[in-house]
This record gives C-alpha cells, sequence and structure tokens, in this order.
C-alpha cells in the first residue's frame, strides 16, 4: 500500500539579522536598537523545521551559497531531522539574508536579499517527480522564482500530492496557478492583494476567503494575527480565534501555523483539528524571539494551556 507520510517543502533558506528597535524607524531616520542577533530563517526552511517539530517527516528542496550561512542553515534544518539531501549549494550566489526589525509591539519589517534561493529552478521542480508517490503535501511559498514553484505545483497536482500555497512575499499569481492550489494560507497584507478586498475585520477576511475559493482553491486560510484565522471551503467561512498571549516577536508566527498544518493534516487529521493545533503552536512562537529559534514542539503545543 502507498503511504503518503511526507511532507516535501520546496522554498528559501535565509540567514535572518535581527534588530529590535523601539518602533519602525522613519524614513531618513536612524534609530538606536535595543539588541541584535542573527538565527536561522527563510519561509521554506522555517515551515521544514515547523512541521518537523510538530512530528511531520520532511524533505526540502532549495539552495544556499558556498558560504558559513550556507552551512549553518543547512545545518539547523538537518539537526530538526528535514532531509537535507537536496538542499544544494550555489557555485556563484550568497546565501539569502533577511534584514528584521522587531519592535516593542511585537510587529517586524523584513528585506530580503534573495541571493542563491533565486536560483531555486524548474529543473529543482521536476526531480520532484521520484519523492512524490511517498508524499502527501507539498508547501510552497514566493521567496523561490515563481516558474519553479508553478512547476513543483503543476508536479505535485500530477503525481497525486496535495499543494498548499502561501503568497508570501505578496504577489500576484500566474493564472496557471490557481487551478493548482488546493490550500491557500495568506495573511492579511496578501489576501488582500490577492482578493483587492481591503481587510478591516474578519468579515472581510471572509469575503476575501470567498472570492479567493472561486480561483480554485479548496480551502482558503486567512491569518489575522490577534484577531484569530478566517478558514473558507465549499462548507462555508468560519472565524477561529486566535489565544491571547504575551507577543515579543511575530517574526515566522506565519510558518508555524503552515508547518503545524501541513503535519496534521499529513497525519490524517481533519481541517478543523489540524487549524486548532496550528493556531496553538503560532501562539507559543509569538511569545519568543526569533524565526525557527521560537518554534515550539508537539509536546509543548499539546501541553500548552
Ligand atoms: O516568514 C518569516 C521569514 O521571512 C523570515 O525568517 C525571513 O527570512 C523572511 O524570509
Amino acid at each position: 500500500m502507498l503511504v503518503r507520510r511526507h511532507v516535501v517543502v520546496f522554498g528559501s533558506l535565509n540567514m535572518d539579522m535581527v534588530v529590535r528597535v523601539p518602533r519602525m524607524p522613519q524614513a531618513g531616520e536612524t534609530l538606536s536598537g535595543r539588541g541584535f542577533f542573527s538565527n536561522p530563517g527563510g519561509k521554506g526552511a522555517n515551515q521544514a523545521v515547523a512541521c518537523a517539530r510538530q512530528g511531520g517527516q520532511v524533505r526540502m528542496v532549495g539552495r544556499v551559497g558556498d558560504d558559513v550561512f550556507g552551512s549553518q542553515l543547512r545545518a539547523a534544518v538537518l539537526a530538526q531531522g528535514v532531509d537535507v539531501e537536496r538542499v544544494t549549494t550555489s557555485a556563484d550566489a550568497s546565501t539569502g539574508v533577511a534584514m528584521v526589525m522587531v519592535d516593542d509591539t511585537a510587529q517586524n519589517c523584513i528585506a530580503v536579499v534573495p541571493g542563491a534561493n533565486a536560483s531555486v529552478s524548474v529543473a529543482d521542480a521536476e526531480a520532484l517527480r521520484d519523492w512524490l508517490p511517498e508524499a502527501g503535501l507539498l508547501l510552497l511559498q514566493l521567496e523561490v522564482p515563481i516558474a519553479a514553484v508553478e512547476r513543483a505545483a503543476l508536479m505535485a497536482r500530477e503525481g497525486g500530492c496535495t499543494v498548499l500555497l502561501n503568497p508570501a512575499p505578496a504577489q500576484a499569481l500566474p493564472e496557471a496557478v490557481w487551478p493548482l492550489v488546493d490550500i491557500l494560507v495568506l495573511n492579511e497584507t496578501e489576501a488582500q492583494l490577492l482578493s483587492g478586498m481591503p481587510m478591516v475585520d474578519t468579515s472581510n477576511a471572509g469575503h476575501a476567503a470567498a472570492l479567493l475559493l472561486r480561483r480554485g482553491p479548496r480551502h482558503v486560510v486567512v491569518t489575522l494575527g490577534a484577531q484569530g484565522v478566517v478558514w473558507g471551503s465549499a462548507a462555508g467561512t468560519w472565524h477561529l480565534a486566535a489565544h491571547k498571549v504575551q507577543a515579543v516577536d511575530t517574526t515566522a508566527a506565519g510558518d508555524t501555523f503552515i508547518g503545524a498544518l501541513g503535519a496534521l493534516l499529513v497525519e490524517g487529521r481533519t481541517m478543523e483539528q489540524a487549524l486548532a493545533h496550528a493556531i496553538r503552536a503560532a501562539a507559543i512562537c509569538v511569545t519568543r524571539a526569533g524565526a525557527q529559534a521560537s518554534m515550539p514542539l508537539r509536546e509543548e503545543v499539546e501541553s500548552w494551556i
């Protein structure tokens, strides 16, 4: 019997350089930071680690540079049990980096230099073919070239594997991508860009989800931070509340949510059960600093009150 127990992540790896600031600086302003640290990030690697920490069996495709950050990022993901055989090293590009500012309200501002992530190719996507018989879910984001993302989605679709797309950073999607997506998970900014609907409250998010469902996905999940999550499917639209926590850093909360969601869906849990678990995982993540550094283990999520 074919057991599709693997989660495949096709995406980015970045070294995050994080500065704590009291508030976000204005254009032309120099501000004193309160502290600095670096830690492994990148939306692809973050989702891979988040999924592995919830018990997922994860394989990753990505690219780093031939430099110290590249080996550190590969090692960090491998240490969480992720198969990094296809996280390859580019000879002519440096590892992706993200400059992250986190303010006293726990919000962040991020500028990413893609580096080697930009050389993830259509050929890398085509090489997914031999992994697909064991893959239950493909996780995609938009920090690697869209042509490669589109081909990966097509390969997965042809291979009978569920496709979850997180369209982050926000950008318009080629028409051909929409029908290849089973589950779309996006934040307010992304939902606004893709639906054209201003995101003022959860009812707007519900309308945006309903609109986006018409483009092809079976499920649309709009993450709203402290306001929780809006989930839309053919059966209707629901709002799931967030847990109240003292947030210190919201970086990678969405990635934690997606990785946890993926881990539970591949286990065969219902969307409702997986969403409830993912909301808890993301709530724990925001109480800690960093990206991969802040992601909880399965036991923590299950015992968290
Ligand atoms: O989603 C958070 C991530 O976005 C950070 O880790 C940073 O690397 C950017 O890719």
